[in-house]
């Protein structure tokens, strides 16, 4: 896999809005009741201009609310030839506007969006709060994205993301130009969550289970982690019978790929698990044509959490962690597994096929199963598992299942993050649909009843989860891929959720257990 474009370089500068060396300058307004303020980056450009930005702005259709990116050019006026206003909203937050942090990194990201094409960007978006500073920095990189590598040939028109994002600390009150430790994690945040986008982005027919699991396998090495690949036969080896049942319709057979991180002082142990199914053609119990080309994404969650253990092996979190990623291709073929089929499960357990679309958890139980083996204290696991998830939560809100501890602490975290996470419950009368007439569970509602079917994935998977640790389902569905218009920090196809959720929670865990 070949990048089609570096990540944007971010850099420090003691600069000021008014004399940096850059394209343009990105400033904060907000809406004060029906007015138009500043932003506190604002300031010397007002008066650079001899007072006169709100007037101009104000000229120019800019409102303050939130997203909204209005050009100015200062002819002179600043080093920079252009400065663009960022909408920071109210002054006083709507009921369900974002958390300042969010508000801060979606605007850092409309702006950076809007400049597309610029090649150096000066931020002077926020007063002297760090956290606030790591927020507009990841959200301005993480905008500067694009996927255009299967272009023959790019557009006279192309333009190509921002270049160089340069914080301004002048600006900003930041007079000491030492962020090292805020850019440093920016920057390891936005390298992973690109490995994740350019992997789901990729077509499948290049990203099919042993490409996948080799590339996976190359990015934690030169990570500096531990890794091991079980590949077809070693999975009939090993008795995966869930990743074999999917896997072996197609001719590219499935994977199973761990990757370890484990410090000497850590205390506790966490295990991510995530959903590689790198085509999702749903199988003999196939999906209808329109929107298949979007089960492209089904690895969505396998592409996190791999991306997660490269951004966990920079910043080195106090607390061990594994990966296992299992990946298959489900297709409908003279292999594939059908309805009906009884599947003897790794670990043992029996599971009557109902619909070979539902094989996400098919594969996700075997893997699963595996890392209770290692004695994690936390399991972890995300997947693309239901469109139930998107009927219940929308397009942009992942669905939590699990032990109610670490279900709150994962829709914290998805909070601080700007990765918004519900919880949902995992009723018993889910559970119990669930019992087979003929074997030990059935993968879906035994009466095809498709009512709250996100919950069902849930409860299955509860199923293979050991007494006594805590876990967590996290099904992204929704988030983990926009087919709509780029917004925030957002570009259009591989969004990269929830990886900024698994790294906070694993450095949560490192400090507090
Ligand atoms: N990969 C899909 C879920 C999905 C749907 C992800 C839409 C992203 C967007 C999953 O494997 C699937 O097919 N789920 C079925 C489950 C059903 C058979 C119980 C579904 O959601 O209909
Ligand atoms: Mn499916
Ligand atoms: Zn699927």
């Amino acid at each position: 896999m070949t990048r089609p474009t570096e990540a944007a370089v971010l850099t420090v500068s003691a600069a000021g809005a008014v004399d940096a060396e850059v394209d343009a300058v990105v400033i904060g307004v907000h809406r004060d009741g029906d007015q138009l303020g500043l932003g506190p980056g604002a300031v010397g450009v007002d008066a650079a201009l001899g007072g006169r930005l709100l007037d101009v702005l104000a000229r120019l259709g800019a409102s303050g609310v939130a997203g909204e990116v209005v050009k100015v050019a200062t002819l002179g006026a600043t080093t920079a030839p252009v400065v663009a206003a960022v909408g920071l909203g109210p002054v006083e937050p709507a009921p369900g506007a974002p958390a300042p942090h969010e508000n801060y990194r979606r605007a850092a990201g409309a702006a950076i969006r809007a400049l597309t094409g610029t090649d150096r960007v000066g931020l002077a978006l926020v007063d002297s709060d760090p956290t606030l500073t790591q927020a507009v920095l990841e959200g301005a990189a993480l905008a500067a994205y694009d996927f255009v590598q299967y272009k023959s040939e790019l557009a006279p028109t192309y333009r190509p993301p921002v270049r160089e994002i340069v914080y301004l600390a002048d600006a900003t009150g930041r007079g000491d130009v030492e962020l090292q430790t805020e850019t440093d994690r920016a920057k390891a945040v936005v390298d992973a969550v690109r490995l994740a986008r350019d992997w789901i982005n990729t077509p499948p027919n290049d990203l099919r289970p042993p490409t996948f699991a080799a590339q996976a396998a190359a990015a934690a090495v030169e990570a500096g982690l531990e890794v091991e690949v079980l590949d077809t036969d070693a999975l009939v080896a090993g008795g995966y019978g869930g990743i074999l049942a999917v896997g072996l319709g197609s001719a590219a057979g499935p994977q199973l790929v761990r990757i370890a991180w484990n410090p000497p002082e850590s205390t506790k142990h966490v295990a991510l698990v995530g959903k590689g199914i790198t085509f999702d053609t749903g199988g003999i119990s196939i999906k209808p044509a329109q929107g298949m080309q979007d089960m492209k994404s089904d690895m969505s969650g396998a592409a996190v959490v791999v991306a997660t253990m490269t951004a966990i092996a920079r910043l080195q979190p106090a607390v061990k962690v594994t990966a296992y990623v299992p990946m298959a291709e489900n297709m409908p073929s003279g292999s594939a597994y059908r309805p009906g089929d009884v599947v003897t499960m790794y670990g043992g357990t029996r599971v009557e096929v109902l619909n070979t679309d539902a094989e996400g958890r098919m594969i996700l139980a075997d893997a699963i199963a595996r890392a209770g083996e290692d004695s994690p204290d936390y399991i972890v696991e995300t997947s693309t598992l239901t469109g139930g998830q998107i009927v219940s939560l929308g397009e942009r809100i992942s669905g939590v299942m699990g032990s109610d501890g670490l279900s709150g602490r994962v829709k914290d975290a998805g909070g601080r993050t700007g990765e918004p996470m519900w919880p949902m419950p995992l009723p018993d009368e889910v559970r119990s649909g669930m019992d087979s007439a003929i074997a030990d569970v059935t993968q879906i509602n035994a009466g095809f009843d498709r009512a709250g079917h996100m919950l069902q994935g849930g409860s299955f998977l509860s199923r293979f989860i050991p007494d006594g640790v805590e876990w967590v389902h996290i099904d992204i569905a929704g988030p983990s891929y926009n087919t709509k218009t780029p917004h925030g920090y957002t570009p259009k196809g591989g969004t990269g959720i929830p990886l900024r959720t698994l790294l906070a929670l694993v450095e949560d865990i490192a400090r507090e257990g």
